[in-house]
């Protein structure tokens, strides 16, 4: 691992492109929410659709390989990176129009997240309330398709804007070509490495309705007595039940759920009830079935376990947490005998969710 020297700054080197700046030897760790420790031997900020035209452009970078850097709450570092890192500081939120039946946001990739829900349901747009205590960025939530507690944002996605890395164009793209799925959409294949995701633009429907049905939420219904929460509440509620179960990025490292819940056809389902009655498992409107990988993970016995300085959250198996000075290679050890002792147990390979860098 190189040691990061401090951050050398230093102009872009080609007339007329003196506002890009160029950063050598940069220290990812405080750029990924697991808190990795990775060099990046070269980082460009990216702040406008300019930005990365003039990288394109540029005869040293241009060609060369790159990696586009959201908020890194979904990344595993797991050695230095010699490509070009690109940082997307896109900023700005704004309502874009008010339809009849919609609200349509906009903000810069490189705004918060959870800054984008909570400014929303304040300026009296509500929709986002479900998705809130996400970490990450807005670019990089349409990557992975963020969801929690019965939504998704493909369920609140208007368009997005993005600069493709070969041509340097604009583009505008919709819901079809993102091909979104469950944690996942084109940009984790065909497009991964292409082009960079600048804007977002989402539809928050009028009349607001909640979405209610998951657990967590009928628990906190039942509890409080509520039939018909408001926005704000379920807002609340999802950041309550998150700060319960979930470690906060900035107090412990980690990247969110590490694997996937896997979906399985109704046989494999039987086989598993099999092994063991008591798995949680849910049937899918499509007629296939999901397991609770953090359940599984949990039924072998790896809560709170640990490899080095990587561990399995004490409150939720399916995350794994930077107990201080992990490096990315204990991680993916755990994470290997993990999904070992899962095979062995119940026959299913748990795939991971984040990117393993
Ligand atoms: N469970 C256990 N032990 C554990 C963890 C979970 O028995 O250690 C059981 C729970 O009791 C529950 C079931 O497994 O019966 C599912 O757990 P939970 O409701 O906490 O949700 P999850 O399936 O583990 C998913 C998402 C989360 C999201 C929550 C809420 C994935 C991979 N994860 O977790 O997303 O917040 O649902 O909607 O789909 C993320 O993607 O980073 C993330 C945190």
């Amino acid at each position: 691992m190189l040691l990061p020297p401090e951050g050398v700054v230093s102009g872009f080197g080609r007339p007329g492109a003196t506002d890009m700046q160029v950063e050598s030897a940069v220290s990812l760790k405080p750029y990924n929410t697991f808190g990795l420790p990775a060099v990046a031997q070269t980082l460009v900020r990216i702040a406008s659709d300019a930005d990365v035209r003039r990288v394109v452009d540029d005869p040293t970078f241009g060609r060369a390989p790159k990696f586009v850097l959201g908020g890194g709450s979904n990344i595993v570092l797991t050695r230095d990176m010699p490509q070009v890192v690109l940082k997307v500081e896109v900023r700005g939120m704004r309502l874009v129009e008010e339809r009849p039946d919609a609200w349509i946001v906009e903000a810069g990739a490189g705004e918060d997240w959870h800054a984008l829900v909570a400014w929303t349901l304040a300026q009296g747009w509500p929709g986002l309330e479900n998705l809130a205590l996400i970490p990450g960025t807005v670019g990089a939530a349409p990557v992975q398709n963020i969801g929690a507690y019965g939504l998704e944002l493909q369920d609140r996605f208007e368009s997005l804007d993005a600069v493709d890395l070969v041509t340097g164009r604009s583009v505008t793209l919709h819901p079809q070509i993102c091909a979104f799925g469950y944690r996942d959409s084109v940009f984790k294949h065909s497009l991964a490495g292409r082009s960079v995701i600048t804007r977002v633009r989402f539809r928050l429907p009028r009349p607001w309705r909640p979405v209610l049905g998951y657990l967590d939420i009928e628990r906190k219904m039942t509890e409080t007595g509520t039939a018909a929460p408001s926005a704000q509440q379920l807002f609340d509620w999802v950041c309550a039940i998150r700060r319960a179960k979930l470690p906060d990025p900035a107090l412990i490292g980690n990247a969110g759920s590490f694997f996937k819940n896997p979906l399985v056809t109704p046989e494999q389902c039987r086989d598993i009830i099999g092994r063991d009655p008591t798995v949680v498992h849910y049937p899918l409107p499509d007629g296939t079935i999901k397991l609770a990988a953090g359940w599984m993970i949990d039924a072998c016995g790896w809560k709170g376990k640990s490899v080095g300085q990587a561990g399995v959250y004490e409150k939720q198996a399916l995350v794994l947490v930077n107990r201080g000075g992990a490096i990315g290679s204990e991680v993916m050890t755990l994470a290997r005998a993990i999904q070992e002792s899962v095979y062995g147990r119940f026959g299913i390979r748990l795939e991971p969710e984040p990117v393993v860098v």
